[in-house]
């Protein structure tokens, strides 16, 4: 069952049906080419069918080293960068206590992550916390030749061996790699590290639903099979629904570019749970990468309310009218509290007492949209019932999806990055790295 929804009667009033027709006859031919494979970057699709193509036999392997960590470590390092990391944080941090590193020892050991920054203070403060803690790592990188990821390993690959001596270390280090490049793939063979392979076809921002993400998702203790089922069922539903009328990628694609065309050129991922803030950088990631190119695409930027609305609020209602919203609206909390009744009544809130929380918080998310809306911000709602792995393993897949199919109605390549590529060169030459 598809449990994500789409409700756009908040971003219909900005455009004209004539405006939906011509996108929506783009989308259909755009749609056609990415599911038969005639787009451009089609080399890159191994992530389109990818739910459907797990195997048992991996997901049971996943599940055993994950096993074999938590028996292990206490902490758990996620190393990696961009697509090598933002998935499994995403899914993690939705799933979470918002407070788990206070939480009392219940066998599930902490995930943290390295290499995602070249922050010295960020990694001494990491390796601080490993000197006190059991441990093993996942090092992640497609290529195998990301700078910050690889100084990160190789500070805490000294840590390792230094803390339980080099031999003893390969047992705590899982290599998540491509099957024949980059020197990661050279080490983890010569060194004897458990290996994961990221298939060819899938890049590291599609790469959530391989050993990438899964992998440190099972450590955490979440159910990967409901993540992939979820994923598999919204796989069947978007390859199959050609009709721009029922399909929730192409209902949220044609959206996003009819305002795009109409000079709303940032588009603001809006969470109501604290929970999902990681979840909204691995969307920023995605489409950030996927879609900026060639000196267009939609700017992917995201906001936690009702906290934002005390600092971005402002700029939203009355700043540059170039902004519409898309907010991730969830029916039921993962936890409910009831507002108590007091006596004295002196903050003069007993109007509310009774009421849950999670109802206020719904009431701010409809006023706000009424505002918003009024203020000249369009908002498309992407509804769940609930944030669990079933629902992030929809939501993930239709985010690529349509990811995908906004790349394409936008004219750029969705699946290549070639503007990562320039910083690198700056930094690498101002590092004296040698061809620089
Ligand atoms: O989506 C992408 O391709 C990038 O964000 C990569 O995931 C990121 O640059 C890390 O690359 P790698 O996995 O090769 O270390």
């Amino acid at each position: 069952m598809i449990n994500v929804g789409i409700d756009i009667s908040n971003a219909k009033p900005f455009i004209t049906s004539e405006e939906m027709s011509v996108i929506n006859g783009e989308i259909i031919a755009h749609h056609r080419d990415l599911v038969s494979g005639t787009g451009k970057g089609s080399d890159f699709l191994g992530w389109l069918r990818l739910p459907s193509g797990i195997e048992n036999d991996l997901i049971t392997r996943i599940k055993e080293d994950a096993q074999e960590v938590r028996n292990l470590a206490d902490v758990f390092v996620v190393i990696g960068i961009g697509g090598s990391y933002l998935g499994a944080r995403a899914v993690i941090e939705s799933l979470s206590n918002n407070f788990s590193a206070m939480m009392p020892d219940n066998g599930t050991p902490h995930i943290l992550y390295a290499g995602n920054n070249l922050c010295s203070g960020y990694h001494a403060d990491l390796l601080d916390v490993l000197s006190e803690n059991s441990y093993s790592v996942a090092v992640i990188s497609k290529s195998g030749t990301t700078t910050e990821p690889a100084i990160a390993f190789r500070l805490i690959k000294d840590h390792l061996e230094k803390k339980y001596g080099k031999q003893n270390i390969a047992g705590r280090i899982i290599a998540i790699t491509d099957a024949h490049k980059g020197a990661l793939k050279q080490m983890a063979d010569i060194e004897g590290y458990k290996t994961y392979i990221i298939p060819d076809d899938v890049g590291g921002r599609y790469s959530v639903l391989t050993p990438v993400g899964l992998l440190p998702v099972a450590v955490a203790g979440y159910d990967i099979e409901k993540i992939v089922a979820g994923a598999r069922e919204m796989q069947a539903f978007l390859i199959s629904d050609t009709s721009p009328a029922s399909n929730l990628a192409m209902i949220y694609t044609a959206y996003r570019n009819a305002l795009y065309r109409k000079g709303k050129k940032i588009e603001l991922l809006v969470n109501y749970q604290p929970c999902l803030f990681y979840f909204c950088e691995w969307w920023k990631q995605l489409f950030g990468e996927s879609e900026g190119k060639e000196h267009k695409g939609i700017f992917p930027t995201s906001a936690g309310f009702t906290t934002d609305l005390h600092s971005l609020g402002q700029y939203i209602q009355e700043g540059v009218r170039d902004i519409f919203e898309t907010v991730i609206s969830v029916g039921n909390p993962s936890r409910e509290l009831e507002i108590p009744r007091d006596e004295e009544d002196a903050d003069e809130l007993n109007y509310i007492a009774g009421w849950n929380m999670s109802e206020v918080n719904s009431k701010a998310e409809q006023g706000t949209t009424m505002a918003h809306v009024e203020g000249g911000v369009p908002n498309i709602r992407i509804t769940i019932p609930r944030v669990n792995e079933e629902t992030l393993g929809q939501l993930i897949y239709f985010f690529e999806f349509s990811c995908a199919l906004s790349g394409y109605t936008l004219g750029v390549n969705p699946f290549d990055q070639p503007g990562v590529e320039a910083y690198k060169r700056k930094m690498f030459a101002l590092l004296g790295k040698k061809g620089y």
